[in-house]
């Protein structure tokens, strides 16, 4: 790559001194070229059944699964911040599980009943509801297994199903984050057809066979299910780029309206090239794995947790993405409102 011409032109030190402009904090903000803002991020929450019940996650430090009561709470905080949307996720209870994941279009699962609960007591805050069968399968896969094989069109039926269960519950944003391909489109269709045109889809269009996913497995209970399984015939290989391409151009040829790349950090390459391709909304995935990292390094007084975080999701907006999905989201968010 040739220098662009207004780099060339630049008149060499001791005429230019890069550092004229960082001297004093104020210069540095009246030149950044980014800024973090809580309208950027999106909080992920795992949702339990039941009252008054609250359980950590210990790879996931500070946060906490919730029933639906005390989840209210927490969702009404992230809407006093300026957070535009949450991200539900439903622990489902060991007995609800089967091999097709039928709890996923149970009208009155857990994740349509907090759907339900936030978007009464929260209206004005964007609920995302994943699409997917492994909070429900006893696989713990994403979609429906027959003798070791993932089934990709008789899973599309499934997350029909689900996604318009999860639109009539009143779901803003549906999230497929399974992989299969053509499963934007049938969702599109069908949301259409049953009155659901305003519904949103987030495609999760670049989602990657990542070992990165650990804690959130851990947090919604799918990690034992799946033991030493993988999910590495739907997500991509980490190994590729111009294929994340073909997937998010698929994705939105189906009707996606926001696309998303997954995981955040080791990907941002990707989010880059999606966004310059596209430019359409893009989004990424700042994944459990990411965030636990930071946190772990905090813990032992290797890393200072709240600047490292605020420094990986800032590289998320200079990369280009437009949003992020990030469990820091209720923390960062705390803290910009401090420093007003
Ligand atoms: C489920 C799903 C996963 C994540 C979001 N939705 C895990 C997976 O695909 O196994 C990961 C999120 C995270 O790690 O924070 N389809």
């Amino acid at each position: 790559m040739s220098m662009p011409r207004h780099l060339a032109s630049q008149p060499p030190f001791p005429s230019t001194r890069l550092r004229r402009l960082r001297q004093a904090g104020w210069a540095r903000s009246l030149v950044a070229e980014h800024a973090l803002r809580p309208a950027d991020l999106v909080q992920p929450f795992f949702v339990l059944e039941g009252h008054g019940r609250r359980e950590p996650v210990p790879s996931l430090p500070g946060i906490e699964r919730l029933s639906i009561d005390l989840l209210l709470p927490q969702i009404e905080r992230c809407a006093r911040l300026g957070i535009p949307m949450v991200a539900l996720f439903p622990c489902t209870p060991a007995e609800r599980k089967t091999v097709d994941g039928r709890e996923a279009w149970n009208p009155d699962n857990l994740l349509c009943r907090a759907i339900r609960a936030v978007k009464k007591a929260v209206p004005e805050i964007g609920v995302m509801g994943d699409v997917a069968l492994d909070p429900y399968t006893t696989t713990g896969q994403d979609g429906i297994v027959a003798d070791g094989v993932i089934l990709n069109d008789e899973t599309i039926e499934a997350l029909v199903r689900q996604a318009l269960c999860q639109a009539a519950a009143g779901c803003d944003v549906i999230a497929p984050s399974d992989m299969m391909d053509g499963r934007v489109g049938a969702i599109r269709k069908a949301l259409d057809e049953a009155g659901h045109a305003q519904a949103i889809i987030m495609a999760y269009a670049a989602k990657y066979a990542s070992a990165f996913y650990g804690p959130f497995r851990d947090a919604v209970g799918s990690a034992s299910a799946l033991g030493k399984a993988d999910k590495k015939t739907y997500q991509m290989d980490p190994a590729n780029v111009r294929e994340a391409l073909r997937e998010v151009a698929l994705d939105i040829a189906e009707g996606a309206d926001l696309v998303m790349v997954k995981p955040g950090l080791p990907y941002l390459d990707v989010v880059a090239r999606v966004k310059e391709a596209f430019g359409v909304p893009t989004f990424a995935y700042h994944v459990s794995g990411e965030y636990a990292m930071v946190k772990a390094a905090a813990e032992r007084g290797w890393l200072d947790g709240a600047r490292c975080m605020e420094e990986c999701l800032l590289a998320f907006k200079r990369a280009g993405a437009d949003g992020i999905l990030t469990y820091a989201a209720l923390e960062v968010a705390e803290r910009l409102a401090r420093q007003g």
